[in-house]
């Protein structure tokens, strides 16, 4: 028998109603295995701030780093919301938590689950893992504005890339690749954003020289677009900066499935700190309290939660009931919760 501790934040909109069934597919894989969830729920988000005005606090940070891992809903409130201006959600928690708990692997797998509806008419096998970096680029936040209001004004965003941040990350995405199908796309600007785009390149050309089986190739990030959407079956691994992953994610959402089916993991590989899970989407405020979100997307992150902890057998019989699903999807509506219990329905079966 083994004791897990888990940190769970619902977070804010659709957080705490994906969450719910993540919970409940876990609780059914679990269920007589002897491995128990000894979970933590904690209340942070938007809707924390607004009733104590708390983003958060070191006892929050401390609590969670005790924990062996994070399973995270989406925090943030209506884009734009005034009230919500000074506690900067997305800065002062998420990234925040990525940052102190050294997430520096944003692992966001995109896969072409077959059932799975898609914009493209002939997509073939798409099967890649972005390796998205997860503390650095312009996420920083040692930017600056000055002269505000004055027709001076002065507005930066710097984008810091280390030499150890950026060779940490391209380490684990070779390591990756080398596991996978041996091919790996770095995807920057290096055309335009010389100094970042020059040491990226650079260490992804020394790591190469260790691995002489993967193949490596390099796209301008609006190139990786275009391909993102024409062919995506021809990437494996992509590694990326802070920025362009994001970016890449949402759209690789897109094209497999749709962001409802995107699963991430924000993994602290040396585990001195616990990684995170947590969908690629955010709190939806379109859509939430209504039980329209798709909760596959925090279920997929759960089995990569499960899969980080070693628990590979449970890992793949998530995935497996969450790939059954929906190769049985008929397009006839279902709710959230409905969803999740066909998932974990699965699971047991
Ligand atoms: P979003 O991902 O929340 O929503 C974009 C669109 O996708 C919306 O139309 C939404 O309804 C749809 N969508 C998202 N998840 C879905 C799901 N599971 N099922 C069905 N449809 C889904 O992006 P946004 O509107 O830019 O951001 C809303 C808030 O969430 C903002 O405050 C943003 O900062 C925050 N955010 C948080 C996270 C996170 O916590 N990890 C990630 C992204 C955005
Ligand atoms: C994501 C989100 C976050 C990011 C925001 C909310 C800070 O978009 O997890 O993809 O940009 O990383
Ligand atoms: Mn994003």
């Amino acid at each position: 028998s083994r004791v897990v501790k888990l940190a769970v934040i619902p977070g804010d909109g659709i957080g705490p109603e994906v969450i719910s069934e993540a919970e409940k597919v876990l609780d059914a894989v679990t269920a007589g295995s002897g491995i128990h969830f000894e979970k933590t729920h904690f209340s942070l988000g938007a809707g924390r701030f607004l009733e104590t005005g708390d983003t958060l606090t070191d006892a929050d940070l401390e609590s969670i780093k005790s924990h062996d891992a994070i399973m995270l809903g989406a925090v943030g409130g209506v884009p734009g919301d005034a009230r919500l201006k000074d506690a900067n959600i997305e800065r002062g928690l998420l990234l925040k938590l990525r940052f102190e708990l050294d997430h520096y692997v944003n692992l966001r797998p995109s896969k072409l689950y077959p059932g799975a509806p898609g914009p493209l008419a002939a997509p073939g096998d798409v099967d890649f893992v972005v390796v998205r970096e997860g503390t650095e680029g312009p996420y920083v936040g040692n930017g600056g504005a000055i002269r505000r209001g004055t027709p001076q004004e002065v507005a930066n965003e710097t984008s810091v890339n280390t030499a150890f941040g950026v060779e940490r990350v391209v380490r684990a995405a070779f390591a990756l690749a080398d596991r996978r199908r041996r091919k790996l796309t770095l995807v920057h600007k290096t055309n335009v954003l010389v100094h970042a785009g020059a040491i990226w390149k650079r260490l992804v050309d020394e790591v190469a020289a260790e691995y002489p089986a993967v193949a490596v190739d390099y796209l301008h990030v609006d190139a990786a677009t275009i391909f993102l959407v024409t062919n995506p079956a021809r990437f494996d691994v992509i590694v990326t900066d802070n920025l362009f992953g994001d970016i890449l994610t949402d759209l690789a959402g897109a094209v497999t499935g749709g962001i409802g089916l995107a699963a991430s993991g924000n993994i602290n590989p040396d585990r001195v700190f616990p990684s995170m899970f947590e969908p690629v989407h955010g709190s939806a405020p379109d859509i939430a309290g209504q039980q329209k979100a798709d909760p596959t997307a925090a279920i997929l992150s759960t089995a990569l939660l499960l899969d980080h902890l070693g628990l590979t057998a449970e890992a793949a019989r998530v995935t497996r009931a969450a790939e059954e699903d929906i190769a049985h999807r008929d397009g006839a509506h279902r709710t959230t919760s409905q969803i999740g219990d066909a998932i974990a329905a699965r699971v047991q079966a």
